[in-house]
């Protein structure tokens, strides 16, 4: 048997999930796959550092797409990406995630008429001016294979026609990178680097909705600074969110220190010893969830509602009163939390058999 499957990434949260999958994949020899970058992210700080991390191998082909609005981004990677696929004549393609590389690849395999294979399918924050919102639901649309991280997931997809057949609740690639990796990022001397002693928080931010206006940025920025009088905040900066803070000239001073952005290694690491983590990241809400590090999620939303039933996560809002609320309820009666089913490391091999039936056994449309 020979299976070609084309693995497509893009993004830095994409990088997680595609390095446990490739080598699930790879360790079998009836699949051949090929990994394809789109180049969506292109700085070192937020792609190259991050394979080196995870080991990915060299990408089969680089797209080299860059920066553009949503629609130049999405329609740049279709076009680079139809020739690939066409000339590397794959079975198949999974796109994990939900960024532009994801949808972008989703649209392009099945106007070809390749079977089109998400991991990390069916989440839903339920809100379409979240731009991940919309390549989610487009996505599986578009899919036949839904692989699928928690319950609510699967339960999206049945209640969007999907067939059960099409789905496989296969636990959480992340946490198989998370899981491998956290014994060499506890070795990371990040903190000593970064002259952190003691109790830290870690903060990340780069949502449209918070960063791209500046009196929201501004209103985030001035409550952060009020919790940092409690407790010193970290903040590796997303490059979105350092040239918004540019241009809207808001300092960051006292206990809250802006850094650049961190490899992986670094991040995990800073995720493992924090005392709090203040984000507006969907990954990180599930990573924060397995280390048992309390959460407050700076959106009205979440589309990983098991963080919150199960895990350490609370919806903190982004308005001033409402974060501080958060920051008070978490103090005051903090969540420890279990870890959800099937996030145990194991993922890359279930989607693995999840990937081989479907192309193998009797097909589910
Ligand atoms: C993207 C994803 C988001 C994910 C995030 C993680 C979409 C719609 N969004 O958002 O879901 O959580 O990645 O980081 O796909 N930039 C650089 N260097 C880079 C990449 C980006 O400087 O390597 C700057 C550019 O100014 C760019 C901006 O960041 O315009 C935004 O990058 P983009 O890929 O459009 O979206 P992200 O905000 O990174």
């Amino acid at each position: 048997m020979n299976i070609r499957l084309a693995v497509l990434a893009g993004a830095r949260p994409n990088f997680m999930k595609v390095a446990p999958l490739i080598a699930a994949l790879r360790a079998d020899e009836d699949f051949r796959v090929i990994l394809i970058h789109t180049g969506q992210h292109y700085d070192d700080t937020m792609s190259g550092q991050f394979m080196r991390d995870l080991q990915i191998p060299p990408p089969d082909y680089h797209l080299q797409v860059g920066s553009g609005s949503h629609a130049q981004q999405t329609a740049e990677i279709m076009r680079r990406l139809e020739p690939v696929l066409i000339e590397a004549d794959v079975d198949g393609v999974v796109v994990v995630g939900d960024v532009n590389s994801t949808v972008a690849g989703a649209l392009v395999a099945a106007k070809l008429g390749l079977p089109v294979i998400h991991a990390e399918a069916g989440l839903r924050s339920f809100d379409r001016s979240m731009p991940e919102e919309i390549n989610r639901v487009v996505t599986d649309c578009l899919s036949d294979l839904l692989l699928v991280t928690e319950q609510s997931g699967h339960s999206n997809l049945l209640r969007e026609g999907k067939q059960s057949g099409q789905i496989a609740m296969v636990g959480n690639l992340m946490v198989d990178s998370l899981t491998k990796n956290l014994p060499e990022a506890m070795r990371s001397d990040v903190r000593e680097r970064l002259g952190i002693n003691g109790r830290f928080g870690l903060v990340t931010l780069h949502r449209p909705a918070n960063v791209d206006d500046g009196e929201k940025l501004a209103e985030i920025v001035s409550t952060l600074h009020i919790i940092a009088e409690e407790i010193p905040l970290y903040w590796p900066v997303h490059p979105r969110t350092r040239a918004r803070l540019e241009a809207g000239r808001i300092a960051a001073p006292g206990f809250l220190h802006l850094l650049e952005p961190l490899g992986y290694l670094d991040f995990l690491c800073l995720q493992a010893k924090a005392a709090v983590i203040l984000t507006d990241s969907g990954g990180i809400q599930e990573e924060s969830t397995v280390l048992a590090v309390p959460c407050l999620t700076l959106r009205e939303n979440t589309e990983r509602p098991i963080t919150i039933e199960c895990g350490t996560n609370r919806l903190a809002g982004t308005s001033k009163e409402s974060i501080l609320n958060a920051w008070k309820e978490a103090n005051a009666s903090p969540r420890t939390g279990i870890i959800p089913p099937l996030w145990d490391g194991l993922a890359g091999l279930r989607c693995h058999e999840a990937i081989k039936r479907f192309f193998v056994g009797p097909r589910v449309s």
